[in-house]
């Protein structure tokens, strides 16, 4: 089967790995990264660009389009394919609205009843005060558009909340402000169809960019996957308490969802509350769980574009726990600085390594092209021995100035995670 990826980071090299197991797809990827070239076609494409996408489809005959990040999927691009005959995998533009629009998503949450933050959408500046104090400390305040995962201050500062406020105003984008919801964070992909829902490994990111959760939010530094505090049902109570009662709105609304629908949700005293809608796979979550992954990859995601999920047998999955960390160049998530030349080993091995912003320079030397440069993937029996495995795998990568935080899954291997 012919296969064209769509995206260029860490999640979408795991997507084309998890692919690869089967060994009758023929796989392209755009615009792809140096590392990707091993496994698929690396083609250019316009990802903003929805006809650019299907211009590309077709020019490959492609059998399955899988659509990795948000930005073509709110762009419209499975609407476009859908229309040209084109299979795919990715909910069309209304239904990723449950990303594109925070409001939107609150607004489906409420009426299927599922627990979230309270929120006040902002859109003038002369509000920000009244409802920064409506909600008090620690403040909240989210763009309600798409930011690439750094649209969201979380911070006990009033002048920075209010600072962040301003910015989203004054870039054109509402703000939505909520109350803090307590408790460690959980990450579930589901794979939804209508109604169906199939959960994937429950995950936890690191979304600071130092150890501690000190620093400013980035994309996520890091992921481990299952998460040995999750109470036990914790999976199923995720998905009868927030995704089967949102896929079924969906339903309801006349725009229902296909695809990955990612459950940002805080664990509190009353289970899970929701943090925030994904319309795609996460980023580095991802990573980390498709590589326990044993089924074919092709399987649940070709049973959700046909809309057969509801007839996929159960997911298999490799024993035991996996880790990813993320290398970052200088500078992340402010201002990364690019060009650095990547040496060391592991780096052709999508088993260890995993690429997301590497390109070749003029001689053919890998290099970095933006701010998240590699994830350096670890399995093991325990969390502890998952996590020792990818930290040296990322010892043994050379990048002058990188960064990388030290601490993945650490409060969970310490018992340092307490539920309420
Ligand atoms: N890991 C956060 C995200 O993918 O948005």
């Amino acid at each position: 089967m012919r296969i064209l990826v769509i995206g260029s980071g860490g999640r979408e090299h795991a997507l084309l790995a998890g692919l690869a197991k089967d060994s009758s797809v023929e796989l392209t990827v755009a615009p792809g990264n140096a590392g990707m070239a091993s496994l698929a076609t690396v083609r250019d494409v316009d990802v903003k660009n929805p006809e650019d996408i299907v211009a590309l489809a077709k020019e490959i005959n492609a059998e399955l389009v899988v659509i990795g990040p948000e930005i073509p999927l709110v762009a419209g691009a499975v609407d476009a394919l859908v229309a040209a005959g084109i299979p795919a995998f990715g909910p069309t533009k209304q239904a990723a609205q449950l990303e594109g629009s925070k409001a939107f998503a609150k607004d489906v949450m409420a009426a299927a009843g599922v627990r979230t933050a309270q929120a006040r959408r902002v859109t003038v500046e002369d509000e920000i005060d009244a409802a920064l104090d409506a909600f008090g400390a620690p403040y909240v305040v989210k763009d309600d558009g798409l930011a690439g995962g750094k649209g969201v201050v979380v911070t006990h500062d009033r002048e920075e909340a209010k600072a962040h406020a301003q910015a989203v105003i004054g870039a054109g984008n509402p703000v939505l402000m909520e109350s803090f919801l307590d408790g460690p964070e959980v990450s579930l992909f589901c794979l939804v169809d209508g109604e169906t829902v199939v959960p994937l490994l429950p995950a936890q990111d690191h979304k600071r960019a130092y150890d501690n959760d000190e620093g400013p939010n980035t994309g996520g530094m890091g992921a481990y996957c299952p998460l040995p505090w999750l109470p036990e049902g914790g999976v199923e109570r995720i998905v009868d308490e927030v995704a089967k009662p949102v896929a079924a709105e969906m339903v309801k609304r006349g725009i229902p969802y296909s695809g990955l629908l990612y459950v940002g949700a805080a664990w509190g005293a009353e289970g899970p509350s929701v943090v925030e809608f994904n319309a795609r796979f996460g980023d580095p979550e991802t990573q980390p769980v498709l590589s326990l992954l044993e089924t074919p990859l092709l399987e649940p995601l070709w049973a959700v574009a046909c809309g057969r999920l509801r007839e996929l047998p159960s997911l298999q999955w490799k024993p035991g726990y996996a880790a990813t960390v993320v290398l970052a160049a200088q500078g992340y998530p402010a201002q990364p600085k690019t060009g650095g030349v990547i040496t060391g080993e592991g780096l052709d091995d999508p088993t260890r390594v995993l690429h997301a912003g590497t390109g070749r320079d003029a001689d053919g030397q890998l290099v970095a092209t933006g701010g998240r440069v590699l994830n350096a993937l670890g399995q093991g029996e325990t969390l502890e021995a998952a996590v020792a495995n990818a930290y040296e795998v990322i010892d043994a990568i050379n990048l002058d100035g990188a960064h990388y935080r030290r601490d993945i899954a650490r409060p969970a291997i310490d018992g340092r995670i307490t539920l309420k």
